[in-house]
């Protein structure tokens, strides 16, 4: 089933001609205040992304916005007005939360601002390409708040204490060379290229064994969002795990006859 939706636009690429598998792409589109992640916009966004995540023909997603902006934040107007009782029991998170719960690869491919909401939604994804012109930061600090979608976490767990204190503290933005240099993206791409360069990105994890990825990619997190212990033991139980699947042997066998795996995903 295919969605209209107001604030984003949805669509799916074919790997290559006749494989029947896609990669999903996800565009924010409220260009007229450069994507300012408001209510409507994330729960399109959640929809779009858990839609591509049952579709089997599937098997990574990019998720972008323009080359001017990939988004500046969450929508201040929407917010300006909330009071401590009145924002909790809206419970806006949830929707944020969801985001998590996706199996498949999220490349994120940013040009422009990625400010505030705009820079968290970045850090939930799990591979970022960078545009020259991207610039990556938490503003909050300067309209008197702080990061709420993880900022202070997952920036920090990227960056280290003294930057990410540094760049939540001041609100001052990384340059797209700086955030490579620190490691919050993976790549920095003339503008002409970042979208391309996500979606080969995409294409390349697209051929892989889509149940083998989506192990790897949840053990990978466990790592992130846990103590590294739970992590390696959560990582082994993966790992013994795809012994019982088609494509391990598929793939190991592919690999001492010498040729390509064909990858089923059982
Ligand atoms: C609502 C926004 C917006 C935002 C920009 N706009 N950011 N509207 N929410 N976060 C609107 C502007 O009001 C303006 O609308 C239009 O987009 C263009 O923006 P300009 O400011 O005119 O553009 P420019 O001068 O190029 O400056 C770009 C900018 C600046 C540096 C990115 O817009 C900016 O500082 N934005 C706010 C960044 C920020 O503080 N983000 C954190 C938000 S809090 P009009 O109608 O005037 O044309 C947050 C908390 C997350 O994200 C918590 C978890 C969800």
């Amino acid at each position: 089933m295919t969605m209209t939706y107001k604030n984003i636009l949805s669509a799916k690429e074919e790997v290559s001609a006749k494989s029947g598998i896609n990669i999903g792409i996800v565009t924010l589109n409220r260009p007229t205040v450069l994507n300012a992640l408001n209510h409507e916009l994330m729960e399109e966004l959640v929809t779009a992304l858990e839609e591509f995540d049952r579709d089997d023909s599937v098997r990574a997603i990019v998720l972008t916005g323009s080359e001017r902006a990939f988004a500046a934040g969450a929508d201040i107007k929407e917010m300006s007005d909330e009071t401590t009782v009145s924002i909790m029991l809206k419970d806006r998170f949830a929707t944020w939360d969801r985001i998590k719960n996706i199996k498949k690869p999220i490349i994120a491919a940013i040009s422009g601002y990625a400010l505030g909401g705009g820079c968290e939604l970045t850090m939930m994804c799990d591979i970022i390409i960078a545009s020259e012109s991207a610039q990556f930061g938490q503003p909050e600090i300067n309209i008197g708040v702080i990061p709420g979608a993880g900022g202070t976490q997952r920036m920090t767990r990227v960056l280290g204490k003294y930057k990410a204190m540094e760049l939540i503290l001041t609100g001052r933005p990384l340059l797209a060379r700086e955030a490579y240099e620190l490691g919050l993206v993976n790549k920095v791409v003339p503008v002409e290229l970042y979208l391309e360069e996500a979606k080969a990105m995409a294409k390349e994890i697209a051929g892989k064994s889509p149940i083998a990825v989506r192990l790897a990619k949840e053990a990978v997190l466990k790592s992130f969002d846990g103590p590294l212990n739970e992590g390696l033991q959560f990582e082994r139980k993966n790992f013994y795990m795809l012994f019982s699947s088609e494509d391990q042997k598929e793939g190991m066998k592919a690999f001492l006859e010498k040729r390509k795996a064909t990858f089923t995903g059982k």
